[in-house]
């Protein structure tokens, strides 16, 4: 929330400066659905960086002849915000004992999103995952950042998705080695992916720092650790701010 007022603020600071001016626009322009490019050019507009195409666009929302931050609040909603409409997300998770799972039919249940459950090829038992026996199968994975467990089934229509929460628990500080195995089995560079972990107490930070160096990724939203027995109004609030997230990194 406090992320949430901070960005308000900072709307409503544009908001005062500068009345923004929509371009002159084509009569055939753009009315279809928008995309994160299409948030990353209006943003870019407000903020007065060179933008690409804006004549080809209609990216007056609020109908007010005028391309102005509510319109990118808008826009933001329409392409981010849970919406049982909404057919291009996709949450999939590994969880080896069910925390992690738990979050995930969270966010299934706010998005209306698509899931996907993260399978071992060979599955792992109680003893795979006993981490005070140094050399089960959890720990010699996790020393070995080449290890790659096969992942039981695919993902057939992957590519009609554009959001994926990406869910784990942390092992020994990071991702599991199979999300690395989930990491390096698609494309992501026009995907918006969104991590989210359950630990012990354990942070995300070195797993999103892995996740971004292992596949190239469209736009990595930041990510976020929850207890394993988060709430669903925690896990909304985190959902319901992720838009303000977008483009955090230009
Ligand atoms: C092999 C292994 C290593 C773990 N390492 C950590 C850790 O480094 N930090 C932490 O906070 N929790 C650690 N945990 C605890 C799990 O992250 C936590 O129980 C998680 O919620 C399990 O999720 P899941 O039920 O979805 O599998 C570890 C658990 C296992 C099995």
């Amino acid at each position: 929330m406090k992320k949430f007022a901070v960005f308000s603020c900072v709307l409503m600071s544009i908001c005062s400066m500068m009345s923004a001016v929509s371009p002159v626009i084509a009569e055939n322009a753009e009315t279809a659905e928008y995309t994160i490019d299409d948030v990353r050019n209006l943003q870019d507009f407000l903020l007065t960086k060179p933008t690409e195409d804006l004549p080809e666009k209609n990216y007056d929302l609020d109908g007010d002849n005028a391309w102005t931050v509510f319109d990118l609040c808008l826009m933001k909603r329409e392409v981010i915000l849970p919406d049982d409409e909404q057919e291009n997300t996709l949450v999939v998770y590994f969880s080896r004992t069910g925390n992690t799972e738990k979050i995930a039919e969270k966010i299934v249940d706010i998005t209306g999103a698509d899931v996907f459950e993260i399978e071992a090829k060979i599955p792992y038992t109680d003893e795979d995952i006993a981490y005070n026996n140094s050399s089960c199968r959890a720990n010699q994975e996790q020393n070995d950042k080449n290890c790659r467990p096969e992942i039981a089934q695919s993902i057939d229509n992957f590519d009609s998705y554009d959001i994926v929460y990406l869910g784990f628990p942390i092992w020994w500080g990071e991702e599991p080695r199979i999300i690395d195995t989930f990491l390096e089995s698609y494309d992501f560079s026009d995907k918006t992916v969104i991590p989210f972990c359950t630990s012990g107490s354990s942070g995300i930070s070195t797993s999103e720092r892995n996740i971004g160096e292992l596949a190239e990724i469209g736009t990595q939203l930041e990510g976020r650790r929850f207890s394993e027995n988060a709430d669903s109004e925690t896990v909304r609030e985190w959902v319901d701010s992720l838009f303000v997230e977008v483009n955090k990194e230009d």
